[in-house]
């Protein structure tokens, strides 16, 4: 794959140069065009973002963000329901930092199937230039089901809104939501259209996950703490287990959620990424070319989970009371949690199980990789409880959230004549560390890494093509698994 070129303001960078010691700043005047602005994820996680990044300076001077919609606003009406929408901590911003935000803001209200509005918004967005009196960046955001990306994307290249203003400045970057597809057909379908309008240095694929501090942390403790490496494989560890649990139900997602289950909505991209992450080899350098690659390699090598082994490897389970949530089918068959087996077939990590946890209204909403290390024989023997299933394993776990942070399970002799060891924990936590308190949230660098053309924390079409050839065939051959039903806030699901 040959280096790929992106635009940064005037100037023309190559995407591995990007400095990663200091803040890029995206000076270039920008327009970002949400579509779906009034939807629950612009307001959740868009607009917030976009509103930190504008109190902390990091938006260019010059930007506007479009709104395009469905319903009809007055002026007064949008900005007076941006501002209910935003969803923000009390005291988090200051009023006068919201307004100047919002002077920011317009509104197109159109229909996503009709084109003449695409001919409005485009006649809109040259207004903006020509105020500005510069031909400006341009970054589409698709917030809306993921049935709509098609219409939206060919209509947006019909007007000819896909394309830069000119040779040299005015790039077009568009960013699109996960579920990337409903499984590989889709996927590619999807994947053959962006690649008919867009180069792939214009299309970021969001996976939320990848930008979480935490997340990002995994590859610095790996390969800066050069005595963690050696152990790194199949020789020192014994099993991996990836669990992304959450407390919460499907809130007002019914419908959404309904067609998707657990395994599309966090299995496919959040916790295959994470495994990427914790097996991937070393990247030749941080930057996204080098790190996309080794993601690559872990999610190409994963093994099939076939019909034969599928029982003895998967458990789904829905909770007591999804299928009379709103939206949700009566009938339901669709999971609200799984637990997947699965290998890599690489040599050094032969034999390793890496098992991937996902559910809704579990006892406590917790992300975090543990990874067991193997059983030595052992010098002494071990005080403790007996309930303590892995009382006399190493354990380093990851914590991704809450309470971001690192911690090892170690063993220590007893206080006393005897010779026994007990379980103790050797602790990080970014929360004790005042300058690690101020973590940017996920989309917050998501959208500043899409301003400043930075791919590393966006999924690669070959990533994602992975991901779902490795998850297909588990959602064609598992309805045939029964569906156990849990209460809600178990801690296990059996
Ligand atoms: C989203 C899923 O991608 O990730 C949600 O659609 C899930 O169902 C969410 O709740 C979890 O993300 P986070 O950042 O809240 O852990």
């Amino acid at each position: 794959m040959g280096r790929k070129n992106v635009k940064v303001g005037y100037i023309r960078y190559n995407s591995d140069m990007i400095d990663k010691n200091t803040i890029p700043l995206a000076n270039h005047p920008t327009v970002f065009v949400i579509f779906g602005i009034t939807g629950d994820l612009a307001s959740r996680k868009l607009l917030p973002a976009l509103l930190a990044l504008f109190v902390k300076k990091l938006l260019p001077t010059r930007f506007a963000i479009v709104g395009f919609s469905r319903r009809s606003f007055s002026r007064e009406e949008f900005r007076d329901l941006i501002r209910e929408n935003i969803k923000i901590k009390q005291g988090q911003f200051k009023e006068e930092d919201v307004k100047h935000f919002l002077d920011h803001m317009t509104y197109e209200q159109g229909h996503f199937d009709f084109v003449p509005a695409y001919t409005r918004l485009a006649e809109t967005l040259r207004f903006i230039d020509e105020r500005w009196g510069q031909c400006s960046n341009k970054l589409f955001h698709l917030s809306v089901p993921p049935d709509l990306y098609q219409g939206i994307l060919t209509n947006l290249a019909g007007s000819n809104l896909t394309l830069p203003c000119d040779d040299r400045t005015g790039w077009t970057r568009v960013l699109i939501e996960k579920p990337f597809g409903n499984d590989i057909v889709t996927a590619r379908s999807l994947d053959r259209l962006l690649g008919k309008l867009f180069k792939e240095e214009q299309i970021f694929r969001i996976d939320h996950y990848l930008a979480k501090e935490a997340l990002q942390n995994i590859l610095a403790f790996r390969f800066d703490n050069p005595i963690f490496e050696p152990m790194w494989s199949r020789e020192f560890i014994d099993k991996v287990h990836i669990k992304l649990f959450e407390k919460d139900g499907i809130e007002n997602r019914g419908a959404f959620y309904d067609q998707i289950g657990a395994l599309k909505d966090v299995g496919q991209n959040h916790i295959l990424q994470m495994l990427a992450l914790i097996a991937m080899g070393k990247p030749r350098s941080v930057h996204a070319l080098d790190i996309r690659r080794e993601r690559l390699i872990v999610l190409k090598a994963l093994k099939n989970i076939d019909q034969h082994d599928l029982s003895k490897n998967v458990v789904r389970g829905q909770y007591n009371g999804y299928s009379s949530e709103s939206g949700v089918s009566t009938q339901s068959q669709t999971e609200t949690y799984f637990r997947v087996e699965t290998r890599i077939n690489l040599s050094h990590w032969k034999g390793v199980p890496f098992f991937l946890e996902s559910g809704k209204h579990l006892a406590e909403s917790r992300t975090e990789i543990d990874i067991y290390f193997k059983k030595g024989r052992r010098l002494t023997m071990i005080n403790g409880s007996d309930s303590d299933k892995f009382q006399d394993q190493n354990i380093l776990t990851f914590r991704i959230q809450p309470d971001e942070g690192i911690r090892i399970k170690f063993f220590v002799k007893t206080p006393g004549y005897g010779f026994a060891t007990e379980a103790r924990t050797l602790k990080f936590k970014y929360g004790d560390v005042p300058s690690f308190n101020d973590i940017p949230n996920d989309y917050e660098k998501l959208i500043h890494d899409a301003f400043i053309g930075d791919q590393t924390l966006f999924a690669s079409t070959e990533e994602i093509m992975a991901s779902w050839e490795f998850v297909t065939p588990i959602l064609e051959n598992w309805k045939v698994l029964p569906l156990k039903i849990y209460e809600q806030g178990t801690r296990e699901v059996e």
